[in-house]
């Protein structure tokens, strides 16, 4: 599907693909736990969301140097390109990568030299979202806010990630409250596995501007009819929840009905190596399996523009 379209829904991390993961093992002289590619992807099952993050995390591990990330990120590129890709919102996960002893600035300056050049290499525009570890501390957050203060002028937000349950959005209040004021862009993964509350705590303690998922809106009529009158847009990621096992299959997704109910869905694809596709594959497989039409697809790769962090010279450029 090569329809022009934003990605806003993006983990650099989940498109790390096993062939890549291999090259920069072998590259880094790290050992990994599976044979060979065919093995690690045997392992691509997921019961839920923390059974996937427990490889996302084991994975990065291949991820030690700035051009580890510039490859990781230029293959991203590459491939976003070639499904119609005109301009990405990156989340990246400092947390995983300090915690291992990568400096921030490695990740930043990595990712930064395939960034710089994309509009030129690719014909995609990028921004970046620095993501907190929900389930890491509030103290930590609120730490690797301050170690990206050197980077800020290529992090243009913040974002709220990894596993949710009993991690509810207020417990990061003070370090949004410190995102805002040094004008960054807000938003958060809620709604994912977590209840609606989670989507209304992120709207009214953390102030985002997108919810990431939001899918379990559709539990609390109340809370629907707040996204649409607020035109709140919710970045959407169907072949993601088959995968962690958020809908029972994708003709279950409620995907239709959220557009019917007039909520401003955007289509992303999370984190394409592990999920089966990229954001073209997931347009198509909503097309074939949701039935959607020429006219919901076209909504659907507008609305994706329309959320997006672009000035609106810049989104008229892009679409
Ligand atoms: N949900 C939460 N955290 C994540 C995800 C996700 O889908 N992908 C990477 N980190
Ligand atoms: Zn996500």
């Amino acid at each position: 599907m090569s329809l022009p379209k934003a990605e806003l829904h993006l983990h650099i991390e989940g498109t790390l693909e096993p062939e890549l993961a291999f090259e920069l093992a072998a590259r880094n002289g790290v050992s990994l736990p599976y044979a060979d590619t065919d093995a690690l992807r045997e392992a691509y099952r997921f019961e839920d969301l923390q059974s996937f993050l427990n490889l996302y995390y084991e994975l990065m591990a291949v991820l030690r140097t700035e051009r580890d990330f510039a490859d990781l990120a230029d293959a991203y590129l590459t491939r976003a390109a070639a499904q119609g890709v005109r301009h990405v919102e990156m989340f990246f996960d400092p947390q995983a990568h300090t915690a291992r002893g990568v400096a921030m600035g490695t990740v930043v300056e990595g990712l930064w030299r395939a960034l710089e050049k994309s509009e030129e290499t690719h014909g995609i525009s990028t921004r970046l979202i620095m993501c907190f570890l929900r389930d890491e501390s509030a103290a930590s957050a609120m730490e690797t806010l301050r170690a990206a203060g050197p980077y800020l002028d290529r992090i243009t937000g913040v974002g709220l990630d990894s596993a949710e349950v009993g991690h509810p959005p207020v417990k990061f209040r003070e370090v949004y409250e410190a995102a805002a004021a040094l004008g960054l862009r807000r938003v958060a993964h809620a709604g994912e596995e977590g209840p609606p509350e989670y989507i209304t705590q992120a709207l009214d303690v953390l102030g985002v501007e997108r919810v990431d998922h939001g899918l379990r809106c559709m539990e609390d009529p109340a809370l629907v009819e707040r996204l649409v009158r607020e035109r709140i847009p919710l970045t959407l990621c169907p072949l993601s929840n088959v995968r962690l096992r958020t809908v029972d299959t994708l003709a279950d997704h409620p995907l239709p009905a959220m557009l019917d109910a007039g909520l401003l869905c955007t289509v992303n694809s999370d984190d394409p190596a592990y999920f089966g596709g990229y954001v073209g594959d997931n347009f198509d497989a909503v097309r074939r399996t949701l039935g959607l039409g020429e006219e919901r697809l076209r909504e659907l790769a507008r609305n994706s523009f329309t959320a997006s962090f672009l000035e609106d010279d810049e989104e008229r450029r892009a679409r």
